[in-house]
C-alpha cells in the first residue's frame, strides 16, 4: 500500500491531513512544533522525526507551510525533504509561495530523481475541514494523476495549470484580489459607522445586490460583533500582497491598489493583529 506524508500542521495542514487520515490513507505527519502532531496521532497517523524521515518513509509527501522561507527551510534545511528524497518519490507543496521558490524546490527535487507538483489552495479553514478547497496544481502530470485520489479528498475543484510557477502565480493573483476586496469592504464599513449608519443595514444591503458574496457575508458577520477568530491569518494575507507586488515588479505591471492595500495590512501587523483573522484589517480603518 502506498504511504503518504504530510509536513506542516497549521490551520490548513492539520485539517487537510485529518481528511486524508479519515479517508483511510496511511499518513505520516511532521510539524516543526511537535505538539501539533498529537491530534493526528490520536486519529491514527504515524509521526515522523523530521521532514527527511517522512519523505524517506513515504511514496508521496504533501506540505502546507507558512511562506517561502518556511517552504525553503523544510526543503533545503537540516534533515530536510531533500535529505530523504530518492528516485521516484513525489513531493506536493500546497503552500502559497512565489513561482521562483517553487521552481527552485522543483529543481532540487528532480535533481535527486524525485517528482514535484505545486498545488496552492484557494479556500480557508472551513473548506479545508470540509474537503472543499480549490486546488491550483501545476507541474509533473504523472504525479498529479497519482495524487489525484488524495486531492479529491481535499478539494471540490482541482485544476492542472501547466508548468510549475503557474499555480503559484494564479494563487497570488486570486489573493491579491481578495485582499483588495477585504480592504475596500472594511473601509466602507468604517465610513458607514462614522456616518452613523448601522453596520447590520450596510451588510444587509450589500447582500441583497450585485456585491453579494460569501466572503462579505461570512466576514461581515464577524466584524459586526468584533469577532476576528483566525481562519486566514492576517500576516499571511500581507505575505500574499507582498508576493503580488514582487510579481508586479518583475513584470513591470503597476499595482496601485495592491500597493495601497499592502500598506494597510503592514499597519495592521505593526498594530499587533498579524495572528488574527485577515478581517481584523477593519481595526486599522476605525
Ligand atoms: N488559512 C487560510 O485560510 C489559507 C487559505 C489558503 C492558503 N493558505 C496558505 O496556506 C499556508 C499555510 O497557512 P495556514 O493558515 O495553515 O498557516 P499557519 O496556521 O500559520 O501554519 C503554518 C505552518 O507552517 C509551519 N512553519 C512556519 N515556519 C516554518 C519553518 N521555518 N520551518 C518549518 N515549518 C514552519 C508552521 O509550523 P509551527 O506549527 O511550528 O509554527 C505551521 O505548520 C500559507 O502559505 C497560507 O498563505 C492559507
Amino acid at each position: 500500500m502506498k504511504q503518504y506524508g504530510f509536513l506542516g500542521l497549521g490551520i490548513m495542514g492539520s485539517a487537510m491531513a485529518r481528511n486524508l487520515v479519515n479517508a483511510g490513507y496511511p499518513v505520516t505527519v511532521w510539524n516543526r512544533t511537535p505538539e501539533k502532531t498529537r491530534e493526528l496521532e490520536r486519529l491514527g497517523a504515524s509521526v515522523g522525526d523530521s521532514p527527511a524521515d517522512v519523505v524517506a518513509r513515504c511514496d508521496i509527501t504533501f506540505a502546507m507551510l507558512a511562506d517561502p522561507a518556511a517552504a525553503r527551510a523544510v526543503c533545503f534545511g537540516d534533515d530536510s525533504v531533500l535529505a530523504g528524497m530518492t528516485a521516484g518519490k513525489g513531493y506536493v507543496d500546497f503552500s502559497t509561495v512565489d513561482a521562483e521558490t517553487s521552481r527552485e524546490v522543483k529543481a532540487a527535487i528532480t535533481a535527486r530523481g524525485g517528482v514535484y507538483l505545486e498545488a496552492p489552495v484557494s479556500g480557508s479553514k472551513k473548506p479545508a475541514e470540509d474537503g472543499t478547497l480549490i486546488i491550483l496544481a501545476a507541474g509533473d502530470r504523472a504525479l498529479y494523476d497519482e495524487a489525484l485520489p488524495c486531492l479529491e479528498k481535499l478539494g471540490k475543484k482541482i485544476l492542472h495549470l501547466g508548468a510549475v510557477g503557474n499555480g503559484a502565480r494564479m494563487k497570488i493573483v486570486v489573493n491579491m484580489i481578495m485582499g483588495g476586496m477585504m480592504a475596500a469592504f472594511c473601509e466602507g464599513l468604517a465610513l458607514g459607522e462614522k456616518a452613523e449608519l448601522r453596520v447590520a443595514d450596510i451588510l444587509d444591503i450589500l447582500d441583497a445586490g450585485a456585491l453579494a458574496n460569501p466572503m462579505f457575508r461570512l466576514k461581515g458577520a464577524g466584524i459586526a460583533v468584533g469577532n476576528y477568530a483566525t481562519a486566514f491569518p492576517l500576516k499571511h494575507m500581507q505575505k500574499d500582497l507582498r508576493l503580488a507586488i514582487d510579481l508586479g515588479d518583475r513584470l513591470s505591471q503597476p499595482l496601485p491598489c495592491a500597493a495601497a492595500v499592502n500598506e494597510q495590512f503592514k499597519e495592521a501587523r505593526k498594530e499587533g493583529y498579524g495572528d488574527e483573522d485577515f478581517s481584523a484589517i477593519f481595526k486599522v480603518f476605525t
